[in-house]
């Protein structure tokens, strides 16, 4: 009786024991959605997980402690030869055994249901998210904002996010591994997760799918967000798709990504190099040989085209032909320059 007493005590002090070492090692990136909890949110993933480790660090100590303890204390005595008690069968013990277990496991199961059914709670106010998957990238789009399509996923915190996920080629998996949750991306069906971040920050999205030779870069940037902030970024993004819609809004693209503002103003002021465009779309203007022409479309097409077919009064001919531009191009960019005044 003694000896249980003493294994007793030392299996509880074992088992709290192993659960502080484990609790304390940092198994688990920090929570950041409603999915994961935490350990005294019931239901959560976070919860369900403690419960785990309880239960491993309570089985731990209830199987090492007595074999370590009986390793030591009953050790055979010197010169003693004589055989140990045979012992065959104990139904008690063996009914033991067999019903703590049973017991165990069933409660587990119904936990897991329970936390699963939590988990995957579905709040019709959800935002949606749809989320493309491909080799080797992830990009998001949000129908809810005129279609904005970002590589980076930014959330809301405190608002239920259905992503709606679906995969170009192979199958790749969609995890965050502060959110917890993970659903695998499956060409040729659509697929559903649903995140409530909780804490702002930047986390990452990674692919837990092996999917090619790139599979390990396949992650991109996670940026939770008070709801004002994602607000302002989402309309942001929209204005910017709007514009970038408009024949001006295509011509500002155009003449930045053809470095035209290297020499010509868009404000009063003119560079030293080339004349301003503000105000410049139907004024007159006064050409080196002294003779006037309006600044009209064909004025700007010719000089886009055939740059030194006609010469501003007071700037050098120096501007390169930018024979690249289709029609189409050359109409947006004179929408734009019509814009400036
Ligand atoms: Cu996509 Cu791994």
């Amino acid at each position: 009786m003694r000896h249980f007493v003493i294994v007793g005590i030392l299996v509880v002090l074992a088992a709290v024991g192993a659960y502080a070492g484990l609790d304390a090692s940092g198994l688990m990136p920090v929570a950041a959605s409603a999915q994961a909890g935490s350990a005294t949110t019931a239901g959560s993933i976070d919860w369900m997980w403690n419960l785990q480790v309880i239960a491993m660090s309570f089985l731990f100590a209830l199987i090492v402690v007595p074999l370590v303890y009986a390793l030591i204390v009953f050790r055979r005595k010197q010169g003693d030869t004589s055989d140990a008690e045979h012992i065959t069968g104990n139904t008690p013990l063996e009914i033991t055994w067999t019903l703590i277990p049973l017991v165990l496991v069933l409660a587990f199961a119904y936990l897991g249901a329970y936390s699963l059914r939590e988990v995957r709670r579905a709040d019709p106010q959800a935002m949606i998210v749809k989320v493309h998957a491909q080799q080797f990238a992830w990009s998001f789009e949000y129908p809810d904002y005129g279609g904005v399509i970002s590589d980076k996923l930014y959330l809301p915190a405190g608002t239920q996010i259905l992503l709606q996920m679906d995969s170009k080629d192979v199958i790749h998996s969609f995890w965050v591994p502060e959110f917890r949750v993970k659903q695998d991306v499956v060409p040729g069906r659509v697929t559903e997760l649903r995140i409530t971040p909780t804490l702002p920050g930047e986390y990452k999205v990674r692919c837990a799918e092996l999917c090619g030779t790139s599979h390990y870069s396949m992650e991109n940037g996670v940026v939770v967000t008070s709801e004002a902030e994602f607000i302002a970024w989402a309309q942001e993004q929209q204005n910017a798709l709007a514009s970038a819609q408009t024949p001006e809004g295509k011509g500002e693209l155009l003449v930045k990504a053809n470095g035209c503002l290297g020499c010509h103003s868009i404000t009063a002021t003119a560079l030293p190099t080339a004349p301003t465009w503000f105000g410049l779309f139907g004024s007159s203007v006064t050409l080196e040989d002294g003779s006037t022409v309006t600044a009209d479309e064909a004025f700007l097409k010719e000089s886009i085209h055939d740059p030194l077919a006609k010469i501003v009064k007071g700037f050098a001919p120096i501007m390169p032909a930018y024979s690249n531009l289709t029609d189409e191009d050359i109409a947006a960019i004179i929408a734009y320059i019509e814009s400036l005044k």
